[in-house]
């Protein structure tokens, strides 16, 4: 699997605090990454280099498809195509759907004016092939800020993908969602999948991450404590790892110690 983002030696000090130490992150095109790690363990500093919005200690490196960037902005992350799903902050509640899905990059006709017709149209085959909107209470005119957290998300995601973006990050995504909207959001990662995009997927529930990534990558106090493929061991073996990990900040060495 060829890299889509790597990052080398990355590290990230706020002041005393070495939020990240040195870490080496890879994400493959078409990967799905679930990143785990408790909590202050840097994981949300880590997207944040990643989407621009803090810079690496001198010394790192991040390159995006086998070129390094000098200067990963915001807008330069996004112009990439990396694009972060948060719960509430990304829709704009007062607008309708197909507002919300085409903000800040609306279809206009060719006298320049707003082509809502189109957008309208593109808004409802979204809602029926990626969104999976049955509900008859949503149209394209309903007002977003009625949405569920789950249909908000969805929501969310769907614009990530209708715009192309190639690397779609989920902090926390389930977080206060309920059992059937989580699920529906797992089906929105399994998309990102099928979409032939990448995808770093941030949750504390274990039981939400294993079944929709491809490799788990583990950060402990800022550093990377261990990763592996999905399919190299169970859930419950996972636990197990994660435990050693909470105890030891490690999960290689007890593993040699252990053979
Ligand atoms: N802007 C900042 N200024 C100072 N310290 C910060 C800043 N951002 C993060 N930190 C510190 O860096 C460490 C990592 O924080 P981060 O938010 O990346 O953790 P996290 O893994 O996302 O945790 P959580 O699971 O709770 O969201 C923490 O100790 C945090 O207090
Ligand atoms: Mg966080």
């Amino acid at each position: 699997m060829s890299d889509l983002l790597q990052l080398k030696n990355v590290s990230k000090t706020f002041g005393e605090v070495a939020a990240l130490r040195d870490v080496n992150f890879q994400v493959g095109t078409n990967e799905i990454v679930g990143l785990l790690g408790d909590n202050g363990a840097g994981k949300s500093t880590l997207v944040k280099i990643i989407t621009g919005y803090h810079q690496p200690d001198a010394g790192g490196q991040i390159i995006w498809k086998g070129k390094k960037i000098e200067h990963l902005s915001v807008p330069l992350a996004r112009d990439l195509g990396v694009e972060v799903v948060y719960q509430e902050r990304a829709l704009a509640d007062q607008q309708t759907l197909w507002r919300n899905i085409f903000l800040g990059r609306e279809l206009t006709n060719r006298w320049g004016l707003l082509d809502i017709k189109t957008m309208t149209r593109e808004t409802r085959k979204l809602m029926s092939t990626v969104m999976g909107f049955t509900s008859s209470a949503v149209s394209p005119e309903s007002t977003v800020g009625t949405f569920s957290g789950g249909e908000r998300q969805g929501v969310a995601i769907t614009r990530a993908l209708y715009f192309e973006a190639e690397l779609i990050i989920l902090d926390e995504p389930t977080m206060g969602l309920s059992l059937s909207e989580t699920k529906k959001c797992l089906d929105f990662v399994e998309g990102i999948k099928k979409a032939g995009k990448s995808c770093i997927f941030i949750d504390h529930n274990i039981f939400h991450v294993y079944p929709v990534v491809d490799r788990i990558v583990v950060l402990d106090r800022g550093t990377v404590a261990g990763q592996f493929m999905k399919n190299e061991l169970t859930l419950d073996e996972l636990i197990d790892r994660l435990y050693r990990v909470a105890q030891t900040g490690s999960l290689e060495q007890r593993d040699q110690a252990s053979q």
